[in-house]
């Protein structure tokens, strides 16, 4: 008992040390794209994520001077549950605060450009974080503002930081990123979540990838191109045969972006083609794991939630973490 009690304490003080790194390759920079993050960057931002997530387990207090005085815009002008109250509650947990705007309560509605919108908003604010249902918002935000900003969605293009959190949730659930056989599905056209992580996974070493969508939301040309380019061994198919399912390390299942479809017919076309639920994994090995960025509509059935390998209500918390590491990084303190 007394040799139990010991080994915990000391693991705990060796990981309630918060100090930042000397490098801080991050320091100063927007988060737009998935791009700028080449095998060095993603490692770097995963291991800090680590030591992130473990003392903010052992030892929250100690990071409550981490970003003390400091002042995030949380801009969102489209709805969220996840990523919005991740980045509020990480700010918080770092010990800054929180400005929060929205379409409705910010000028926006009275027509205001973000580019106006942010040249205002860098006189409040030390960093950033935007989501606008317009593709390519998040960089035009971030030409206008001096202050670090950070893509939080722009419309159906990129969607970075859920695609980091991704990666950190695969890595810290499987043990590595290297190796890894993983099946994209669903809405890979619209879906601005695999947009990014097929870039972050194209620094893996032997990966195979399998992108399965309905031919209609396939994913886009310039994304398969990138992979290409990367090396990638990628194969694009219609359906999920459970022999693709048992190969699997990781499968991640995504909804159809209703909201992004030019009308309700091209929507309920494609809407029910991949439709999951726990017969679908009977194949599925026991250490891999199901991930879902959420929110699920109907293409994840709830009798996949107690499945062993079911890891989407785990990808929140990795995703708080993750967002309190860029958070820090991008202020020089991660
Ligand atoms: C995703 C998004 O907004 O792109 N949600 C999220 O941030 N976790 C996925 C989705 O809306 O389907």
């Amino acid at each position: 008992m007394i040799v139990a009690r010991v080994a915990i304490s000391a693991s705990a003080r060796a990981s309630s040390t918060w100090k930042p790194h000397a490098d801080q390759p991050l320091k100063g920079r927007d988060v737009v794209t998935a791009g700028m993050f080449d095998r060095a960057l993603i490692d770097w931002t995963l291991g800090r994520a680590d030591l992130m997530g473990k003392t903010l387990k052992s030892n929250p207090d100690a990071l409550l001077g981490v970003l003390r005085g400091k002042v995030l815009a949380n801009t969102f002008m489209e709805p969220s549950t996840r990523t919005s109250s991740s980045f509020q509650t990480a700010m918080m947990r770092l010990g800054g605060s929180v400005l929060n705007l929205d379409d409705q309560t910010s000028s926006a509605k009275k027509g205001e450009t973000l580019h106006d919108t942010f040249k205002v908003l860098d006189s409040y604010a030390d960093v950033h974080v935007l989501r606008h249902p317009k593709e390519g918002s998040a960089k035009e935000a971030a030409a206008a503002a001096d202050k670090p900003l950070i893509n939080a969605g722009d419309g159906g293009g990129e969607h970075p930081t859920q695609a980091l959190l991704d990666m950190f949730c695969i890595t810290s659930e499987l043990g590595r990123l290297d190796n890894l056989n993983v099946v994209l599905v669903g809405d890979l056209l619209y879906g601005r979540t695999v947009h990014s992580l097929a870039q972050l996974l194209a620094h893996t070493k032997g990966l195979k990838l399998t992108l399965a969508s309905p031919k209609a939301l396939r994913m886009p040309r310039e994304v398969i191109e990138g992979l290409g380019k990367a090396g990638v061994n990628c194969v694009e198919r219609t359906d999920l045969p459970s022999d693709v399912v048992a190969a699997a390390d990781v499968v991640y299942q995504t909804r159809v972006q209703r909201e992004r479809f030019p009308s309700q017919e091209a929507y309920d076309a494609v809407a029910n083609d991949f439709l999951l639920n726990r017969a679908s994994f009977a194949k599925l090995k026991k250490t891999s794991r199901i991930l879902h960025p959420l929110p699920r509509v109907n293409e994840l059935a709830t009798d996949i939630d107690s499945m062993p390998q079911a890891a989407y209500f785990k990808q929140p918390w990795y995703g708080l973490v993750l967002r309190m590491t860029l958070l820090a990084g991008v202020l020089g303190r991660a």
